[in-house]
């Protein structure tokens, strides 16, 4: 069988101030014309699995139910990004589909964010399916490849290797690299990573074994996860697992892709207006270019300015170049716990 886990327990550092505490970005309508967050639009494309997870932490657990009704939600002991919260909920969809440690039922487990723009779900859905089977098939750790269109740094990049029919060896992976190494990267003919992966639990703790995950993989699997969330530092698994994988590949793929994660991603998931300005309904520029504007219920005016993200939800207002979205995690970093 084929279980999604559906990763629903971030803080949406890079969205602040709309993202704030218990209002992570996954339960925001970000990107949409309607009231549908983030989160309920990742369940509502999913019909490939036959079982869904909703991962999060302890602090968002009563809310995941209200835009993911029909699911199981997972609650790691504690929110320590993605690397233990995707080690642990890999562990509980096999128990859940094998009663007890019986590996000859392994499902395939496909991991997905929840704050990705993908409006073709028909694509999205045999994409999904191919990364499962090569999962079954090969017994590697399946990343997906998007092709790239700019030298992001808020993304992965994967080195394809060897080619196979429908797929390629992962020759290596980079997580996050700085603006010129991207460029490289894009002139190298490398991927992005898409964020999503599709595995066997056998594989994964095998290759676990061998990162700053160790700790977590041995604790799961004498059936204490407290102690093993106890003994592991906050990693995603982007730098835990996949940069260090020796048993991985790549499945490419071509549905429209993005992900909502900070504010410039806005333009382009819904398009600026003549003068490229993506901007809420009541607000005004004047003289003004590729600005993003967007609030709750104030009216924002931009004048004279171009290529801004400007943002006000209840008492915080937000100014960034857009090229520098990124660098809102800072702001939230330097608020600490208020952000
Ligand atoms: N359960 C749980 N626990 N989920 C978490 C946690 C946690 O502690 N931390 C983050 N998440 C969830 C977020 O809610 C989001 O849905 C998903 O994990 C990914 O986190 P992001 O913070 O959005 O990651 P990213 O966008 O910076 O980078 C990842 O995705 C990119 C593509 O979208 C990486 O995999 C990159 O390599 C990739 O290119
Ligand atoms: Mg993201």
């Amino acid at each position: 069988p084929v279980v999604a886990v559906v990763l629903a327990g971030g803080v949406g550092s890079r969205l602040y101030p709309a993202s704030r505490g218990d209002r992570p970005k996954q339960f925001l309508p970000l990107g949409t014309d309607s009231d549908e967050s983030l989160l309920s639009r990742t369940v509502a494309r999913l019909d490939f699995a036959d079982e869904v997870l909703v991962s999060t932490r302890p602090a968002f657990a009563d809310e995941v139910p209200e835009h993911a009704p029909d699911t199981e939600v997972v609650v790691e002991p504690a929110g320590k990004d993605t690397g233990p919260a995707l080690l642990y909920a890999t562990w509980e969809a096999r128990r859940r589909v094998t009663g007890d440690a019986d590996t000859a039922a392994d499902p395939v487990v496909v991991c997905l964010p929840s704050d990705h723009h993908v409006p073709d779900a028909e694509a999205f859905a045999a994409a999904m399916s191919r990364g499962a089977r090569v999962a079954a098939d090969t017994g590697a750790l399946v990343a997906f490849g998007v092709e790239p269109t700019r030298p992001d740094t808020g993304y992965g990049y994967i080195e394809p290797g060897a080619q196979h029919g429908g797929y390629a060896d992962l020759a290596a992976f980079h997580e996050k690299p700085d603006a010129e190494t991207a460029r490289e990267y894009l002139a190298a003919g490398y991927r992005w990573n898409a964020g999503i992966f599709a595995w066997t639990p056998a594989a994964l703790f095998a290759a676990a074994h061998d990162t700053p995950l160790a700790p977590l993989a041995d604790a799961l699997e004498a059936g204490e996860p407290k102690r093993g969330f106890d003994a592991v530092e906050p990693i995603s698994i982007d730098y835990a697992v996949m940069e260090r994988a020796d048993e991985a590949a790549v499945v490419p793929v071509d549905f429209v892709w993005d992900d909502l994660g900070s504010w410039d991603a806005l333009e382009r998931v819904l398009g600026g207006d003549a003068h490229g300005n993506t901007l809420d309904s009541d607000a005004l520029a004047l003289d003004a270019s590729g600005n993003v504007v967007v609030s709750d219920d104030k009216h924002v005016s931009v004048v004279g300015v171009d290529d801004l993200c400007v943002v006000a939800y209840d008492d915080r207002v937000l100014v960034v170049p857009k090229a520098e979205a990124q660098r809102v995690r800072e702001v939230v970093a330097r608020l600490k716990g208020d952000g």
